[in-house]
């Protein structure tokens, strides 16, 4: 059986591209049409490609017919591709053709960047709490060696900083627990009634200290439903946490229940668990961003209260990984409300 040029071009799963002696592209796939333009075939390479390196690479090997590595990189007006590109000659009889595969890397490169801001931010986040540790050790060694008030006053100050720093790694390392296990399916069986009973119950002294009020809302009946109870209270125990911390005195949290009931979204039947707050709101540019990794809105005010911002990103994993989903609604002035929608089964 023969196959033509094309027909192998066209088996190839990403944009591919067969370029002759002649410097004409020969064949392209489907890919490769969508990636550079319709009617490219029979074209000279050069006015389909148009990026200086990938042109060279392509030069070179139609020449002396050795394998190239490339790149190229596009832009549809929103978000930069960027490919891979692989050049290789293929012997034809006597003579050689080159083929140009080309590999999205896009998503590789993200995540490597992702990765080189996150060893960022929590370096910088490490160092705030002990270049303080330093500067106090420091001047307790040196010029406040005997005053007697100074010491307890530093030494308080030091508490609070490494007691930071345990937070942080604490909230990292239940963070990164957390990741490790989205694709593990909850089966323990728990009860969203209790787990709210639980969580007012220890942020109880909290709400009091900050002059805040807590409230609960429950159904009658007890639901029961398939879940990680640790996990779930730790995303109820977060969000409270955020509520009182965050509204200020003579506020108001509520925690309520309802459900199950059919959720459309989540084509499930599912529980709502909603924590309101009568805080001061969050502007709507911040709320997209709220679940990232160390988003701050006012970072001072949340480092003054002891935040690390791993509080939200820890709840957005424990909700993906019971297939939920997280919704934020927040009116500037009025207060905001968290709701986490789980489907039961
Ligand atoms: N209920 C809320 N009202 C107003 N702002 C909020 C509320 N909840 C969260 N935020 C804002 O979102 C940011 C991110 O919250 P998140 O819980 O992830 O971090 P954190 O509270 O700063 O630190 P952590 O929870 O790790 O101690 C907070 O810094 C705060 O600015
Ligand atoms: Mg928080």
């Amino acid at each position: 059986m023969q196959c033509s040029a094309a027909q192998f071009v066209n088996a190839i799963p990403w944009p591919a591209l067969l370029i002759r002696r002649n410097e004409r592209i020969e064949a392209a796939n489907e890919p490769a049409l969508t990636l550079l333009g319709a009617g490219i075939e029979g074209r000279h390479f050069i006015t389909a490609l148009r990026q200086p390196m990938l042109i060279e690479a392509i030069e070179r090997a139609l020449e002396d017919a050795k394998p190239r590595r490339s790149e190229y990189l596009t832009n549809d007006g929103q978000q930069d591709t960027t490919y891979k590109v692989s050049v290789r000659a293929i012997e034809n009889g006597g003579e050689h053709v080159v083929l140009v595969c080309f590999e999205d890397v896009t998503a590789f490169e993200q995540a490597g960047q992702m990765r080189r801001d996150f060893v960022a931010n929590v370096s910088h986040e490490l160092r705030t709490p002990l270049t303080a540790l330093i500067g106090f050790i420091e001047t307790l060694k040196g010029p406040a060696r005997n005053d007697d008030a100074a010491r307890l006053r530093f030494l308080d100050i030091m508490e609070d900083e490494s007691k930071r720093m345990n937070r942080l790694v604490g909230d990292l390392l239940s963070l990164s627990r957390v990741e490790s296990q989205e694709r593990v399916r909850p089966t323990e069986i728990m009860s969203p009634n209790d787990i709210i009973r639980t969580t007012v119950h220890s942020l109880t002294p909290l709400a009091e200290e900050a002059g805040v009020t807590i409230e609960t809302d429950l159904p009658e009946n007890e639901v029961s439903m398939v879940g990680d109870r640790d996990q779930v209270r730790q995303v109820m125990t977060n969000l409270t946490e955020n509520g009182i911390k965050y509204s200020g005195s003579g506020s108001t949290v509520t925690l309520s229940l309802t459900g199950p009931s059919y959720e459309p979204r989540l084509r499930a039947q599912a529980i709502r668990l909603v924590v309101c707050d009568t805080g001061q709101g969050i502007e709507p540019h911040h709320i997209p961003r709220l679940t990232e990794r160390f988003y701050r809105v006012d970072s001072h005010r949340s480092r003054e209260m002891g935040g690390t911002g791993l509080g939200l990103a820890i709840v957005k994993h424990i909700v993906n990984r019971h297939r939920g989903r997280l919704e934020v609604d927040s009116e500037k002035g009025k207060g905001t409300c968290f709701t986490v929608i789980l489907p039961v089964t």
